[in-house]
Order: C-alpha cells, then structure tokens, then sequence
C-alpha cells in the first residue's frame, strides 16, 4: 500500500476489512512529501526509481497506488515498468459522481498536481461531460491532514478557505457533490461536512479500491504468515507518526 504520506491508511483500513487474512506493507514516501508541488518528469522519474527498490525488497503479491496524485501520472508507466506486477491504482472518483449528482455541479477537492494532470482532464471529458466539473486544487490539505491525523488542532477558518471553491451557487443549482481526490482528505471528512456551507456528498474512493484489490488476492483459509510493517523513506518518523502507525497495527522497519 503506496502513498507519499499517511493518506493510503484511509485505503489500508477499508483493505483490512475485506482481506483480514492478508498482511501489508505500507509506504509512504515521506522523503517526497507532498507530491502536490512537485513537477510532474521529476516525480514520474521519482517513483519508478522508488518502486524499482521497493519492489527488489519486499516483492508484494499486489501494489495498490493509494495516492492520486502519484497514479493519475505513473501508472501506466508502473505497469509498463513492471509488467508482472499487479497495480491497484487510486483515480479521482469523477465517474461515480456524474452518475450520481442530481444537480450537475460536481467538485473535485485534490492536490494541485491531480487537478493538472491529463489523466483528470481526459476522465471529465469520458465520463461527466454532462455535467459541470470544479477541479479544486489545494496545496495546504494534504499537510494540514498530517497534522490533524497525529493530534494537532486546525482553525476552522484556514480549512473553510481551502474547500470553500467547492462550493457553487447558480440561481439555487447548488454543488452536490465533492469528490475527495486524495487519500489524505477522507481523515478531514468530518471537519469539511462541519465546515461546509451546505451539506454534500464527501466521494472517498477508499472502499472501491479496496474491492479492487481483493479482487486481485485470492482469499486464504487461514491468517497468511508474517506481520503488518510500514516502512518510510526518510527513515526517520517522528514519535507522533511512530505512534499512529503503532495505532493502526503497524511496526515501523
Ligand atoms: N495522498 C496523495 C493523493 O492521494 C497526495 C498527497 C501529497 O500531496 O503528497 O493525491
């Protein structure tokens, strides 16, 4: 389980209920943390060197991409890299929401690299033409859900301003759906319904890449052997993220 930072736990918990049986790995590049600024040739080259590694280590029976910002611009050059391993990628939810937004104005709430990228822009045009898409890119969220998610407190009035774009008003045809296109932003769904000027659906993709995912392991009978660790790039977690990990089951390698 892949993301740049802890946000691939919001897809871990959901992987968890439907593969019980199955142990993990999960990693975050912190050392590349955020992945939302970062020029899309260095971070493409980034994580195909990255996987190159990981995969030499850990040689998992599947990858899950937990993390749009990485997939919407690798994944196919994952696949192509490695062509023996399976990869489950994470894409902005565009496609569940135009079929089910009843007023047509949809917003997708990502990084400011999900929003730039071809991949999001061709998925609007294949499958909610019909509707009125926001991209809604923000470069403090998915810091300012590290944060909240290891016990920091946030202003309500700083996380109002970044999902406020979300929110469209034409003569009373309101946005009715925000997509959360990050991974980090499902740790936030509370605040954000809280803060949000009228209420929405949240779409988090996690629990349909889970599906995915499973559908790619076959079940087991028993517990399979080993442990559930999470591994960092930098190598070097501070205590609170050690903790967190701990509180989701994970030994820090
Ligand atoms: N969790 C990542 C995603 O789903 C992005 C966070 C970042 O900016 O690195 O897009």
């Amino acid at each position: 389980m892949f993301d740049s930072g802890i946000g691939g736990l919001t897809v871990l918990r959901e992987a968890r209920v439907l593969m019980p049986e199955r142990h993990f790995i999960y990693v975050a590049d912190d050392a590349g943390f955020p992945y939302g600024p970062w020029e899309e040739p260095a971070l493409k080259a980034h994580v195909i060197e990255l996987f190159g590694k990981l995969l030499a280590e850990h040689d998992p029976e599947v990858c899950v991409i937990a993390c749009n910002t990485a997939f919407t611009l690798v994944g196919a050059d994952l696949r192509a890299a490695f062509p023996h391993m399976p990869f489950v990628g994470t894409v902005p939810a565009i496609k569940p929401a135009a079929e089910r937004t009843r007023s047509g104005l949809v917003s997708v709430l990502a990084t400011p690299g999900t929003v730039k990228r071809a991949y999001t822009r061709d998925l609007i045009q294949s499958f909610a033409s019909q509707c009125d898409v926001r991209l809604v890119g923000s470069e403090r969220l998915a810091p300012m859900a590290e944060a909240y998610i290891r016990g920091e407190s946030l202003s309500d009035e700083v996380v109002r301003a970044e999902i406020i774009p979300c929110f469209t008003d034409e003569n009373g045809r309101k946005t009715d759906i925000v997509v959360l296109a990050c991974t980090h932003y499902p740790f936030m769904a509370n605040l954000f319904r809280k803060l949000a000027p009228w209420p929405v659906d949240w779409l988090d993709p996690a629990e349909a890449i889970a599906r995915q995912a499973r559908r790619l392991v076959p079940p087991l009978e028993t517990l399979a052997p080993g442990e559930d660790i999470a591994v960092f790039t930098s190598g070097a977690p501070d205590f609170s993220t050690r903790r967190l990990m701990q509180g989701f089951g994970l030994r820090v390698v």
